[in-house]
């Protein structure tokens, strides 16, 4: 039997680099492999204020945008979270085994919390990893590919699993692995490359629908150290390092290679070559999305790998119902 991988976006604010090169870019090469269940985190996007129409259209996009990535249909099980009850019923299940003190230390949830009025913030943003736990545990994932901010979840999620099958003496829960890039893993910010790019900095941001000319433009202005030398150096040279693993993950080489490759030359010429190696990815990338979105791809997909999900998932919450004890009828 093939392994499981699983993993899924969250249809806030328009996709990034980041996510293109943290995990997008990456899926299709599972697909021989292994069995994925890619999905659409819609019910997540929930967790911060959106307006109905933004989360649709983005929805769509991130559909459009996994096939445009390569993602076959027929190979991969593309769907909505929302698409598979299975979900949300497990959700009110598991958050019973999750504990107010480790969801009050995530990360995300601290970062998020912090920018907000506190009594404006919505119970979904504190149990966000308990539905995120969910997702993963309803599959069997084996693995989960992410960017490095989502790897302390999937750290939460084993622990719920081990926690579960400990309580009932089982092992219906099988414990994923988060799996990151070793190039690629965390793409900073342009305007502030101390900081991720995340979908809702406009300046720091290149934005996956960017034309080539708005591409070039922010590449070329991206915020660098005051000296001259193209080299690694996280501490020093955040701005360069975060320019050197942009051009590394597009162009599958390693940073040490990329450094090579720039050795003498100045920050124009280095940058002239990442904004050249943006291009030659996304613009392409983006013709297909073209294709995709304007056509009945998206449903089609959807409705093929939701009734897949559908099937395993429920399969899986019904275990889960009945190790807890939940009365089952005769029928
Ligand atoms: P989301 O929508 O914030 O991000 C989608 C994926 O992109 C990665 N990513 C990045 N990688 C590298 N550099 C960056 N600057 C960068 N920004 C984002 C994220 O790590 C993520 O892998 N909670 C998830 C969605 C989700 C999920 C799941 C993922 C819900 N359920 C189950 C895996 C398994 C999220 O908000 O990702």
């Amino acid at each position: 039997m093939k392994k499981i991988v699983l993993t899924g976006i969250k249809p806030t604010g328009r996709l990034t680099l980041g996510n293109y090169i943290g995990v997008l870019k990456n899926l299709k090469n599972f697909q021989d492999e292994f069995e994925p269940y890619i999905f659409v985190a819609d019910l997540h996007a929930l967790t911060l204020p959106i307006e109905p129409e933004e989360l649709n259209t983005n929805t769509k996009d991130i559909v459009a945008f996994y096939l445009a990535s390569g993602l076959d249909m027929n190979k991969s099980h593309i769907f909505l979270q929302s698409m598979v009850s299975a979900h949300a019923e497990l959700n009110a299940i598991m958050m019973n085994y999750l504990y107010m003190g480790e969801l009050s230390r995530m990360t995300q949830f601290k970062q998020k919390s912090h920018l907000m009025n506190e009594s404006a913030i919505g119970l979904g943003l504190f149990s966000y990893p308990v539905l995120m736990a969910c997702d993963i545990i309803l599959y069997d994932a084996d693995i989960v590919p992410v960017g490095e901010d989502q790897v302390q979840h999937v750290e939460l999620t084993r622990d719920l699993v081990r926690r579960f099958n400990s309580r009932y003496k089982t092992d219906i829960l099988k414990e994923p692995k988060a799996v990151v890039n070793t190039t690629g893993k965390r793409i900073m910010s342009l305007s502030d490359p101390t900081k991720k790019m995340s979908k809702s900095d406009p300046k720091g941001d290149i934005y996956l629908k960017d034309d080539e000319k708005t591409i070039r433009k922010k590449i070329m202005s991206a915020v660098t150290d005051s000296g001259c030398e193209v080299k690694f150096d996280k501490e020093n040279k955040p701005g360069i390092s975060n320019l050197l693993t942009i051009y590394s993950a597009l162009k599958n080489i390693t940073v040490e290679e990329a450094e090579q490759e720039f050795k003498g030359c100045n920050y124009g010429t280095f940058k002239k070559a990442v904004a050249d190696a943006v291009v030659n990815e996304l613009i392409p990338f983006q013709q297909k999305y073209n294709e995709i979105i304007n056509s009945n791809l998206v449903d089609e997909a959807l409705n093929l790998g939701a009734e897949k999900a559908k099937v395993i998932a429920n399969k899986k919450l019904q275990q889960v119902q009945r190790i807890i004890g939940l009365y089952e009828t005769k029928k």
